[in-house]
């Protein structure tokens, strides 16, 4: 009898949605196809992992391929990283293809029992941050693999908190974001405050910037660097987006903007409007705090660059670290255009930036931090060898504590918990356990930076240049780093910064 009855009840359901289907106006292929019609909703709703599990080789998919991807969970759950039977690359018809060049005799890493051997791969950086300008708390940072910038709002609490206690574990920096510092930022760990044109954490009931609550914020929380966040390279030039389905009341609370509605900050800041400005800015919050203060910026019009290193050249003001994101870099909304289409990608970017404070002589007083598909160890080897002292990583640490690359952060329906605000999706993310995967992804990413590093007869990656990295142009040619983005030299820190952090490297060595 139930058999029947459970028949009968599908039925009516089929009914139901037939006449629904028929009866609705706004989507066609419903009142054209009812029923059959939803499927192809389901389907556009999980294509993305289907095409993940299924249908994609080990090099597609896109921002990650599935590759990368395995070698991010495999690190973070310290499983087996390796891959069998060699490369499946095609290495000789592949256009931009990187090879770095190992030495014949390559300088051995100490095993688990040998005199040296660190658990913790730790890699101080070359550079003293805020060095150069004689800040009041320069410090030169531990690690030279910190946590980018992504805000509480646009992240999950559980997801900072496993950042946070993650990057305490690791012994490395974890940026706020510039959503401000909130209670999931305190567990432990160093932060870099990142302040963008919004002001978070420092505005006044205008949104103006107010040095006095900076000051508060500073003394209450371990911030160790801040950074003025001029742009990001998903969306360069539109200012900050979270969207209303991620702006709680605890999110509405710390950013002091209403409850449900698009927290939008504006595209340019309020408290400077060029260089000049930018450098008193820069000099005003470093001499009232004692913090190393830099920048993070994508790259597009090159005028800015050349005045700030004129300016930097001729007086004695300056920002003491430059973070540049390449157009590629990620976000948790942006526009697609934006995303797709505004600010150079990080290498042609970083480069050009580079080579501009290169001729103005300036580029060894500033710590530069890379951004942008950076957190796999050959593509952080193009950063070192390219000038950069850090790289700063965001989506691969997302993968490590859960994220599956399902491209939803925009819509507050992350499935894994990690970019959204839902409170039943957010259950599912413990922040303890995700914290040990992310540190064991910071040190195995950092392990494989000191093997190649290695590799290449360097004892540190910051001595690594462009000379020691080729790039194959899929025609049997190859032209090393240097050749191809117009270097006259090496990209080196100064000659006392490499001293000192080669005698740093090999005491760590011999303890
Ligand atoms: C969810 C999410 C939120 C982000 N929030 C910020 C932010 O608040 N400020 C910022 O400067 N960059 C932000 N970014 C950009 C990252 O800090 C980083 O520059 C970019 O994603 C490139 O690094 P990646 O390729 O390792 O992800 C965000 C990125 C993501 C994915």
């Amino acid at each position: 009898m139930w058999f029947w009855w459970t028949l009968i009840a599908i039925g009516s359901l089929l009914v139901v949605i037939v006449v629904y289907d028929l009866v609705q106006r706004k989507h066609a292929i419903l009142r054209n196809f009812p029923i059959i019609g939803h499927f192809r909703y389901l389907l556009e709703m999980i294509g993305p992992e289907l095409r993940q599990y299924i249908v994609t080789g080990n090099d597609e998919e896109r921002p990650f391929s599935r590759d990368q991807r395995r070698w991010v969970y495999a690190s973070a759950k310290q499983q087996n990283r390796y891959f069998g039977f060699g490369s499946d690359n095609e290495m000789e018809t592949t256009d931009n293809y990187l090879i770095l060049k190992h030495d014949a005799f390559p300088l051995h890493l100490p095993h688990v029992g040998e005199l040296g051997y660190d658990p913790k791969y730790e890699i101080p950086c070359a550079k003293i941050l805020g060095g150069y300008r004689r800040r009041a708390k320069a410090f030169r940072p531990a690690s030279v693999v910190n946590l980018s910038a992504m805000s509480f709002g646009s992240l999950s609490g559980p997801a900072v908190e496993a950042i946070n206690r993650g990057c305490l574990i690791a012994g490395c920096l974890h940026n706020s974001g510039e959503g401000g510092i909130s209670r999931h930022h305190l567990h432990g760990a160093d932060l870099i405050w990142q302040i963008g044109t919004g002001y978070f954490g420092c505005r006044d009931a205008a949104g103006k910037f107010d040095l006095g609550k900076l000051k508060e914020t500073v003394a209450r929380c371990p911030v160790r660097a801040i950074e003025i966040k001029l742009s990001q390279g998903a969306k360069a030039g539109v200012g900050g987006i979270v969207p209303a389905a991620k702006v709680t009341k605890e999110v509405s609370q710390i950013r002091g903007v209403p409850v449900g509605v698009d927290c939008l900050s504006p595209a340019t800041h309020s408290a400077f409007d060029g260089p000049d400005s930018l450098l008193d800015f820069v000099e005003r919050i470093a001499e009232e705090t004692g913090l190393p203060v830099g920048i993070k910026s994508a790259v597009g019009q090159t005028g800015f660059w050349a005045e700030l290193a004129r300016l930097m050249a001729s007086t004695s003001r300056a920002v003491d670290f430059i973070s540049i994101d390449g157009g590629e870099g990620g976000s948790g909304a942006a526009p697609l255009a934006f995303s797709d289409h505004v600010a150079l990608p990080f290498k042609v970017g970083f480069a050009r930036v580079y080579r501009m404070l290169a001729e103005a002589g300036v580029q060894e007083n500033i710590v530069f931090v890379g951004a942008a598909k950076l957190g796999l160890p050959d593509a952080a080897m193009f950063a070192f060898a390219l000038g950069c002292d850090m790289i700063a990583v965001a989506r691969e640490p997302m993968m490590a504590i859960g994220c599956i690359q399902a491209q939803r952060c925009h819509t507050g329906h992350c499935p894994t918990g990690v970019a959204t605000q839902n409170r039943w999706l957010m259950r599912g993310l413990d922040p303890t356990d995700k914290a040990a995967r992310l540190a064991n992804y910071i040190v195995t990413l950092r392990k494989e930076i000191m093997m190649l590093s290695r590799t290449c007869g360097v004892i540190h990656p910051g001595l690594i240049t462009g000379e020691h990295v080729e790039i194959l142009n899929g025609r049997y040619g190859s032209s090393s780093i240097s050749e191809l983005f117009g270097y006259k030299d090496n990209a080196l820190p100064g000659t006392s910064d490499r001293d000192a952090i080669e005698a740093e490297m090999k005491l760590r060595e011999n303890r």
